[in-house]
């Protein structure tokens, strides 16, 4: 059995790659270049790009986008390493909430503690972003996870 791919931060050298896959995937790559290869990651295996993921920042928020995993890698787990990667970078980086659209997945992202919220609830800056304003139709999904803070951050400027 060949060894999973390795994950490591996106470099601006992964952008076409990474464009490759998320074609591939019917994903939009539209709004990429606005913030990659910041927030992203992506996994590697023998120098070839089988997944990503990525977290665009908006004021102290995160949009997980472009979760994508290769076809000859999917259904072992590589999608979930992403994701649980990126969430623990957006804990780190002290984000509150992480939301995603989805028009394909709405049924993955649950079981790594996303739940469905209304267009309504999520932050104007975010709804502002591209991907919101133009990239995913309006009958996509919206989905949620809060962030508990890293254990080294709690408390931090609380006074009794
Ligand atoms: C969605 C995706 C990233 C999941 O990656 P993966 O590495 O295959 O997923 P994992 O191995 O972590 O998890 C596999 C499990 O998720 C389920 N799953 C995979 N894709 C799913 C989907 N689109 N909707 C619902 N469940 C899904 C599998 O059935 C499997 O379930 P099981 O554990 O009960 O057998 C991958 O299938 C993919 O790239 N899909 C195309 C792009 C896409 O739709 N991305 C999401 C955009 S928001």
């Amino acid at each position: 059995m060949a060894e999973p791919p390795v994950l490591r931060p996106a470099r601006p050298g992964d952008r076409a790659a990474l464009e490759a896959l998320l074609r591939a995937a019917e994903l939009p790559g539209e709004g990429l270049d606005e913030q990659f290869p910041a927030g992203y990651a992506v996994a590697e295996d023998a120098g070839a790009l089988m997944g990503a993921a990525g977290i665009e920042r908006y004021q102290g928020n995160g949009l997980l986008r472009s979760v994508v995993v290769a076809p000859r890698w999917r259904g072992r787990g590589l999608g979930e390493r992403l994701v649980r990667d990126r969430l623990a970078w957006a804990r780190a980086q002290g984000l509150g909430t992480v939301y995603l659209l989805t028009t394909t997945a709405a049924g993955y992202f649950p079981r790594l503690g996303f739940v469905p919220v209304e267009r309504a609830e999520v932050p104007a800056a975010l709804r502002a972003s591209r991907e919101f304003a133009s990239v995913c139709p309006a009958s996509a999904a919206v989905l949620a996870l809060p962030l508990t803070p890293p254990i080294s951050a709690r408390g931090r400027g609380h006074v009794d």
